[in-house]
């Protein structure tokens, strides 16, 4: 074995991996998901939410998966007792204030918190006897909007103003239950790679105003393309509900665009949808011009070349 890989065993699955990478990423070599917030892995890894608590044998405690560099021989235990009690309980905290909005928000069937509540949360609350905080919905800039009482403040919208875009315009206002996302005065979340803190929340909390209420994420077929854009050439996923366009996210591409996208490329999609584009070759037969399959059209081209 290379003396830069170290061998971990992660529920069971034994994967060897570079010196140095998070137990998180390890765990999805072994194709484990831990459950995650705040982690991205194109952003930097505060460990603030503690969703991604795993058992790590011979350490006190729990850890966060995200944080934790691998160490060779290790045995980690994702799905054991006491790793899915600490996740449970941190679901139950996120739900405390967290609204009933599903049936009306653009993030459900996508819901990060949907989904491990699903998995591992508790299936009823023992906070129903209290009344849940409340926030108005903020406009945040032209094409984003910020639902409070959705967030669960994980910070990755933060991060990316911070870190990725280096225009530090959002940040965590207020403390303990009552905090929310704040952006700063005189400020506005128009920055050209802004739509990418809508594709890094987790939940329902920012959501795009050109997407919203357009389609249920169920309803979505997902097509793998390339920005036309420019020549970056970023790796894109084509939404389409009955083959109509209605959204545009990026496609992970460590190489060419990592997580993201341009707002720019990201909003060009309205010309696929127009009814007058040539959906097939055309040859002309006479004075009109009439749709064919490819190997015709190809053939025509041929015949036209050589008698030219
Ligand atoms: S953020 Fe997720 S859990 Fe919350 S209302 Fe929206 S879909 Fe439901
Ligand atoms: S708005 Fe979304 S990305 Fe930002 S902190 Fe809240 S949940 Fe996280
Ligand atoms: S994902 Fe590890 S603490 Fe948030």
């Amino acid at each position: 074995m290379p003396d830069d890989l170290v061998t971990v065993t992660i529920d069971g699955i034994a994967v060897q991996v570079p010196k140095g990478t998070p137990l998180i990423e390890a765990a999805k070599r072994a194709g484990i998901l831990v459950p995650h917030y705040c982690y991205h892995p194109s952003l930097p890894a505060p460990a603030v939410c503690r969703m991604c608590l795993v058992e790590v044998e011979k350490a006190p405690k729990l850890l966060p998966a995200c944080v934790t560099t691998v160490a060779d021989g290790q045995v980690v235990h994702v799905h054991s007792e006491a790793a899915e009690q600490a996740r449970e309980g941190v679901l139950e905290f996120l739900l405390i204030n967290h609204p009933l909005d599903c049936p009306i928000c653009d993030q459900a069937g996508e819901c990060e918190l949907q989904d491990y509540v699903f998995q591992e949360g508790r299936s009823g609350s023992r906070y129903d006897d209290y009344p849940k905080r409340f926030n108005p919905v903020e406009d945040f800039g032209p094409d984003i909007l910020y639902v409070p009482n959705r967030c669960i403040l994980c910070t990755r919208c933060v991060r990316f103003m911070d870190d990725v875009a280096k225009t530090p315009v959002l940040n965590v206002s207020e403390r303990g239950d009552r905090a929310t996302i704040g952006i700063f005065p005189e400020t506005t979340l128009d920055h050209p790679w802004s739509g990418n803190v809508v594709d890094l929340c987790p939940v329902g909390s920012l959501v795009s105003k050109d997407f919203l209420h357009k389609a249920r994420a169920w309803e979505l077929d997902k097509t793998a393309s390339i920005c036309p854009g420019c020549t970056q050439g970023c790796n894109v996923t084509i939404e389409t509900p009955e083959h109509n366009v209605v959204r545009l996210r990026p496609r992970p591409n460590m190489e060419v665009n990592r997580h993201f996208i341009c707002d720019e490329g990201r909003m060009n999609y309205r010309w696929m949808n127009r009814g007058d584009r040539v959906e097939a070759p055309r040859v002309k037969d006479g004075a009109r011009y009439q749709a064919v399959d490819w190997d015709s059209a190809s053939r025509a081209r041929a015949v036209s070349q050589s008698t030219a």
